[in-house]
């Protein structure tokens, strides 16, 4: 049958093209790198048991709310936009949602140690200090106080929160996110000099860049583009989930329903098939 060799050879390519062609091209293209880490290794881990009660005074007592305001808790920013990116270059997040949206040992590292835990090393050192000062204690055990912190923070936080909610407090004191009408809460000239670049609009990241590298990036920004000035974030699995669903509606709205169609156009060809195959048939029977 000379039609089932054609189909044979068809095949074939095809499937070289997939197995082969395709990943070799890919793993050119974007070589490989580690998976997210949402237990953040790097960073060490929380040894000691946070207490939520202590944590509020401590915290109240670190000095955190100086420059971040915790709306939930009846505490508004200390300052306004203009006037905290002017001293900070970039307005400083509101803290209600931080111990739901941060992974633990990330907020704990964070607040021994912002550069350090940001990935930022690289522009800040001695002359050039970090806008988030690191906290030293109040002179009892320092990560038991950071542990108590870390307590208070979860136990305020939201127990819901949509990926939107994300953006807001993890991205939107830098970024723009144009399609949605959401613009950054920064000065712009200011965090440009901050940042050193201007932070790109995220409307259409989710087709330039594809949920695997978002994934990736925002959890450790260096692993893909070495050197960047973009901070790493530090969300959990979830929230950093949430806020990338967040970007995909946003940019490719239409991404469901076009997914949807696929299986649709695939019945209806073979359909086709069967008809066309059946017609084939009937008319060799009556040429015999
Ligand atoms: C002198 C001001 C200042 C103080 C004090 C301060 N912060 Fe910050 N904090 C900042 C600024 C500015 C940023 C944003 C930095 C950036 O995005 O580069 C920030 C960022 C953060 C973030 C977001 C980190 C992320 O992953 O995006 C958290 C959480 C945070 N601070 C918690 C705290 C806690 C908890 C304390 C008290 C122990 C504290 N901060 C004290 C200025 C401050
Ligand atoms: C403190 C500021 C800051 C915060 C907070 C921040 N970003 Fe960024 N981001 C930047 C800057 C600056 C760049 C440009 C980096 C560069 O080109 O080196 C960037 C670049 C990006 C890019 C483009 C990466 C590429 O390969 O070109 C994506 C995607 C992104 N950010 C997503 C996010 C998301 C999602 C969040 C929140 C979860 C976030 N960012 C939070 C500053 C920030």
């Amino acid at each position: 049958m000379r039609e089932f060799k054609i189909l044979g050879v068809v095949i074939f390519f095809t499937l070289l093209v997939y197995w082969g062609v395709e990943p070799f091209a890919h793993s050119q293209m974007h070589p490989h790198v580690a998976p997210a880490d949402f237990t953040f290794k790097d960073l060490g881990t929380l040894q000691k048991q946070g207490d939520p009660k202590t944590g509020a005074d401590t915290f109240m007592n670190a000095g955190c709310i100086g420059c971040h305001g915790v709306q939930s808790q009846g505490m508004p920013a200390p300052m306004d936009n203009a006037s905290a990116s002017a001293s900070f270059g970039v307005t400083p997040p509101d803290l209600s949602s931080a111990g739901a949206i941060y992974a633990e040992n990330f907020l704990a590292a964070l607040i021994k140690n912002p550069a350090h835990a940001l990935k930022v090393e690289h522009k800040f050192n001695e002359t050039r200090q970090h806008p988030m000062p690191a906290f030293y204690g109040l002179g009892d055990d320092l990560d038991q106080e950071i542990a108590d912190i870390v307590a208070y923070l979860k136990s305020i936080a939201p127990k819901q929160m949509n990926g939107k909610e994300v953006f807001v407090d993890a991205c939107q004191r830098c970024h723009d996110m144009k399609y949605d009408k959401m613009y950054t809460t920064s000065d712009r000239e200011t965090l440009a000099g901050y940042m050193g670049i201007n932070p790109p609009d995220l409307s259409m990241m989710i087709r330039s860049k594809g949920t695997e590298y978002l994934n990736i990036f925002i959890n450790n920004p260096q692993k893909q583009l070495a050197g960047t000035s973009m901070p790493r974030v530090g969300l959990n699995e979830v929230a950093q989930e949430q806020v990338i669903s967040y970007i995909e509606e946003t940019g490719d709205r239409k991404k469901s329903q076009r997914e949807a169609i696929g299986p649709k156009i695939i019945g209806f060809m073979l359909i086709f098939a069967v008809l066309a195959y059946l017609w084939k048939v009937k008319i060799w029977r009556e040429l015999h």
